[in-house]
């Protein structure tokens, strides 16, 4: 194979390197096109822009191939606890045992929140969109812990790190009790992550809770599955905020905002949403199918289609198997889950989706396993952010150690040119 590529601009030719990555997926290095040309590239939505090198995550979206530091998701989630894949992601191998062990106790040391973060919290109305108040406590954590991002101490980084998976689950919960109107939780030291998480959502002050198995591995599995997934939409938000030297936890928050959004991480929710709408319709599968292929109406079969994967979304056949295990062992008959499995076998047969390679992604059945486990449609996404919070750690990390340029897109500026008043 080549190792450069020729271009050939108003009769000149000019020579461009080929890099090469570990999956021999290949582009073209232009960082001197425009200094050697004065050309620069145009690709809105960056369709074909690679914007970093980076070793966390390998998508194949021909193949539905998806793998953290190199083991595959489905190992990952049928194996492994989220911590550590979260070590993983962040540190670059599974830990041994004793690291998983001393990981975990840094995590629960960490994990109480200032008492003035409830004063905030006490600020927003009870309607506020949880992703919302997420994305302002976690911008918020930096005025209680403003020395947690120097990257130059190994030791105050560590720490900013372990602070923020130690607290962000604990300011997610507090979101869920906010929008319930209940009593906030603390965690439980005796608690794993995930039991905790659960503890923190659903704990009443008047019942004793145990976290069911069901509902640890349910939640267990989806938040790896949603750990990480390269340079998507709040992943590159996360990146590019950090680029200007912004600390840790006001780039998470900006990522936070980014995921919210329905065409994003907001299509878990949007999904149910959709689904619920076509039940109280009566159930026609058949004229939402239409209405989703008709260019002249903006209604879009959420949860289908992705930028990257044109083949099953890995993740997304996990999460089915893992639906229908819930639902079962919960003895649940969810009347949505039949319309979505119908939806799903309509779209996968029908000649628009089956060209524009549109296939169910990772938000088109979790939240039935979501709602399932006794989780308000709303909090979906903030299930989500806890889920991608390594993946946003771990690539805000390898883009600051790898010392990366400021973020700064050109464009083609096509509005008046000089006027005078
Ligand atoms: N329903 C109907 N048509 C669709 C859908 C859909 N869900 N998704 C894409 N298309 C069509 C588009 O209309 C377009 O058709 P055209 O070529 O005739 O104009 C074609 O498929 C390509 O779509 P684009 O929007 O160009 O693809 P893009 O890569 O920009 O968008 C996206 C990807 C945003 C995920 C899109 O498929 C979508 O809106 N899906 C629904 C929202 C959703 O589920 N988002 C979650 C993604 S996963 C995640 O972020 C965690």
């Amino acid at each position: 194979m080549e190792d450069q590529i020729d271009l050939i601009y108003q009769g000149k030719s000019y020579k461009f390197p080929l890099v090469k990555g570990a999956e021999d997926e290949a582009a073209i290095d232009i960082k001197t096109l425009r200094a050697q040309t004065g050309l620069i590239t145009l690709d809105p939505g960056f369709k074909n822009t690679g914007s970093c090198e980076s070793e966390i995550t390998f998508l194949d979206g021909e193949e539905g191939v998806l793998r953290y530091r190199g083991y595959s998701i489905e190992d990952l989630a049928n194996n492994s606890s989220f911590i550590e894949v979260a070590y993983l992601l962040i540190f670059g191998e599974l830990p041994s045992a004793d690291q998983l062990d001393k990981f975990e106790d840094e995590i629960r040391d960490y994990a109480l929140v200032d008492e003035d973060f409830k004063i905030i919290l006490k600020s927003f109305p009870k309607s506020a969109h949880p992703m919302g108040i997420l994305s302002s406590l976690t911008s918020a954590l930096i005025a209680f812990n403003p020395s947690s991002v120097d990257i130059n101490s190994e030791k105050d980084f560590h720490e900013a790190i372990v602070m923020l998976l130690a607290k962000f689950p604990v300011l997610a919960s507090w979101t869920h009790r906010k929008m319930k109107g209940l009593p906030l939780n603390y965690p439980n030291y005796d608690l794993s992550y995930t039991e905790n998480l659960a503890h923190m959502m659903f704990k009443m002050p008047n019942k004793d809770f145990k976290p069911s198995p069901t509902l640890v591995s349910a939640l267990n599995k989806l938040l790896i599955l949603h750990a990480d997934h390269e340079q998507n939409c709040s992943t590159s938000t996360v990146r590019m905020v950090g680029s200007s030297h912004a600390g840790l936890f006001p780039s998470i928050a900006s990522g936070i905002s980014a995921l919210w959004g329905p065409l994003h991480g907001g299509a878990n929710q949007a999904v149910i949403e959709m689904l619920e709408d076509i039940r109280k319709d009566g159930g026609d599968t058949k004229k939402f199918m239409a209405k989703a292929k008709d260019k002249n109406d903006p209604f879009r079969l959420m949860g289908f289609g992705h930028r990257v994967y044109k083949n099953f979304d890995p993740r997304a056949k996990i999460i089915k198997t893992a639906a229908d295990e819930v639902l079962a062992e919960l003895g649940i008959d969810d009347p949505i889950l039949d319309i979505a499995k119908k939806l799903e076998q309509e779209a996968l047969d029908d000649p628009y989706f089956v060209d524009r390679k549109l296939y169910p992604n990772v938000d088109f059945y979790s939240g039935i396993i979501y709602r399932a486990l006794g989780i308000p449609t709303e909090m979906f996404t903030v299930m989500f952010a806890i889920g991608r919070l390594p993946g946003w750690i771990a690539q805000w990390k390898e883009m600051r150690f790898n010392k990366e340029p400021i973020g700064r897109p050109r464009q083609i500026y096509t509005g008046y040119t000089h006027r005078s008043i």
